[in-house]
Parts: C-alpha cells; sequence; structure tokens
C-alpha cells in the first residue's frame, strides 16, 4: 500500500514485489488510474485505487475497512507536513500486518526537517514500533515485536545482496536498539560495517 503515488515510481516497485494474492492499494488526492492500469498489466489480480485526501477520505472508505491488518508493506510519501506525515504513520500502524515494513519517503532529506518531528513524535508515542533501518532518504519501521527478526536479516544479509547487485555502501549501527539505533546506509568508507563512535568494530544490538 501506499500513501502518495504521483506518477507511480515508488507504487511500481512495490507491486512488483506482490505476490498475485496480495492486494496493491493506491491512495492519493489525485487520480491515479493511470498508474493503476499500468501495474494491472503485470500485476492484474487485485488493485485498488482511492481518490482523496488520506486522513479523511481513504479512513472513511470501505479499502480502510477491508484491508485493515492485511498488507505488509506499507508506503508514507503524502503530504510532507509533520501532521500530514504522523498520521499516515499511524494509517500504516493500522493498516499492516505482523512483521510488516512501513517505510518514509525524504527521511534524511533536510528540505523536509518537520517529516523526522512526525517519525520521531510517532516512535515516542509507539513503543510497539521501532525504526530498523534508514539512509538513503527512507526510513524503515517495523513492529517491536519483529525487530531483532529484521535487525540480523540486514546486520547477515544486507551489504552481501547489495554488492551482489553492485551497490557499495557503509551499514553504520553507532547505538543500541534501547537508544533508538539502528542500521544506517552510509556512503562508503572503506568497511562494510561500522559499530560505535567508541569502538567501530563493535556492532551492538
Ligand atoms: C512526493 S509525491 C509522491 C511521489 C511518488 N511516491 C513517487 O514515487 O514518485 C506526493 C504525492 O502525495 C499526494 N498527497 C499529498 N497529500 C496527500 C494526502 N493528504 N493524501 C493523499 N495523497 C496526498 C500528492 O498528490 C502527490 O501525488
Amino acid at each position: 500500500m501506499e500513501i502518495g503515488v504521483w506518477r507511480g515510481k515508488s507504487a511500481f516497485l512495490g507491486a512488483l514485489h506482490a505476490q498475485p494474492s496480495e492486494p496493491v492499494v493506491l491512495v492519493d488526492i489525485s487520480d491515479v488510474t493511470d498508474v493503476a492500469e499500468q501495474i494491472r498489466t503485470f500485476h492484474p489480480e487485485s488493485v485498488v485505487t482511492v481518490t482523496g485526501r488520506s486522513s479523511s477520505v481513504f479512513r472513511a472508505s470501505a479499502p480502510y475497512e477491508q484491508y485493515r491488518t492485511a498488507m505488509r508493506f506499507f508506503h508514507v510519501d503524502g503530504g510532507h507536513s509533520c501532521v500530514g506525515t504522523y498520521a499516515d504513520i499511524v494509517i500504516g500502524s493500522e493498516m499492516t500486518s505482523d512483521q510488516a515494513l512501513i517505510s518514509i519517503d525524504d527521511f534524511g532529506n533536510m528540505r523536509y526537517p518537520q517529516l523526522h518531528a512526525a517519525v520521531f513524535k510517532f516512535l515516542f508515542e509507539r513503543p510497539d514500533f521501532r525504526m530498523v533501518l534508514c539512509g538513503a532518504n527512507k526510513a524503515y519501521l517495523c513492529r517491536t515485536e519483529d525487530f531483532a527478526f529484521y535487525d540480523g536479516l540486514i546486520r547477515d544479509q544486507l551489504v552481501r545482496h547489495a554488492t551482489a547487485l553492485g551497490s557499495r555502501f557503509t551499514l553504520a549501527r553507532t547505538s543500541y536498539a534501547h537508544d533508538y539505533g539502528c542500521f544506517s546506509v552510509q556512503p562508503f568508507e572503506g568497511r562494510d560495517l561500522v559499530g560505535r563512535d567508541e569502538d567501530p568494530d563493535d556492532v551492538v544490538f
């Protein structure tokens, strides 16, 4: 599911990873019928669009009730205000299943300082969610119960997987999970993994 579709760049990528049985739900103030039509060319099963504001029109729509708790990936890329981003992350928490990820676009892009406030407001209020990865202008949140699973996956596989795809970066982990620390994708600094500033070899949990 995505809030903020525009011309569909992230919606296409998300839909490419959907199983045939999984619905793709797209919400935007503007009509995104053309994006949905193009996605149906490779994912014909279930593409649902809702035209209108996420916090009002979508919340009152049939798909909101129908797909509540069903989504396993939820992308937030609608209005970039603090209140709008916060409201959309809350919708993400309502729409997602166990082991789901909520991604927030433009996290790390200081053109939108207020968007960062929204992410941390949510994290401070909701200890049942944690940020598990950030970098490259994205933040990824998961349920706290699933944090260790994703943390282990990132620690063991992300660098190897990205290197095989031709991407080189350093994965930093500068603090503990209980200190809001998480893995962070950084420009390559000569090593794959780097830990705390005090001891870069100590990649803590
Ligand atoms: C940055 S663009 C999205 C870019 C898109 N995800 C991509 O990958 O190219 C933001 C989109 O959010 C939509 N939008 C803004 N506020 C919204 C809201 N409250 N509810 C739904 N959509 C919203 C805009 O109409 C616009 O299409």
